[in-house]
């Protein structure tokens, strides 16, 4: 090792090593946040995001999917919001119903399945529009013929080319309740 000391070597690398362990962790491995601007272009319509403080909703807009400013959503509850009674729902029956968390009203469709309950949002992912309960085993949206599985959320049909927003469901002491 010419011009440098083993000893000089070895006190470089343990200093490296130190500044390493101490340096703060956004400059080690740190991850960037994406940042979302109203405009820019999204893909899924329905879909909220929230960087810093700002909360952003997918939105179909004339020129295709954007990012809007949207209200915060409210903190998600633990317990969820009572939606129906567990009788009201045979197995393969869906249900549209109102969730009202923090004086929003928020729609959702309900299906009992072999396995138990699914919930997910009534915003069709092409433009917006209702789904309803249509044909056995499916959602329907009235505005343009998209056709989704009521048990997944999966597009069965176009022009929707993505799955609905499913919702957490609990279901205890005789209620279905749904978490935003
Ligand atoms: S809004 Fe649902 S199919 Fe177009």
């Amino acid at each position: 090792m010419s011009g440098i000391s083993r000893r000089s070597a070895v006190g470089m690398l343990a200093t490296g090593f130190v500044a390493f362990l101490f340096a703060p962790a956004a400059s080690v491995g740190a991850v960037a946040t994406p940042q979302i601007r109203a405009g820019d272009v999204c893909k899924r319509v329905g879909r909220r995001r929230t960087v810093g403080k700002k909360t952003f909703e997918c939105v179909r807009t004339a020129n295709g999917a954007k990012w809007k400013r949207a209200k915060a959503a409210p903190p998600p509850t633990t317990s969820g919001v009572k939606v129906l009674d567990s009788t009201a729902l045979a197995v393969g029956a869906s249900q549209n119903v109102v969730v009202t968390s923090d004086g929003r009203k928020i729609g959702a469709v309900v299906t009992r399945t072999a396995s138990g309950v699914v919930a997910f949002s009534r915003t069709c992912t092409h433009a917006g529009a209702s789904v309803s309960p249509g044909a056995s085993g499916q959602l329907a949206c009235p505005a343009h013929g998209s056709v989704f599985n009521a048990s997944t959320g999966a597009v069965i049909k176009g022009p929707a080319d993505q799955s609905l927003t499913q919702y957490k469901v609990t279901e205890r002491s005789g209620s279905i309740y749904i978490t935003i």
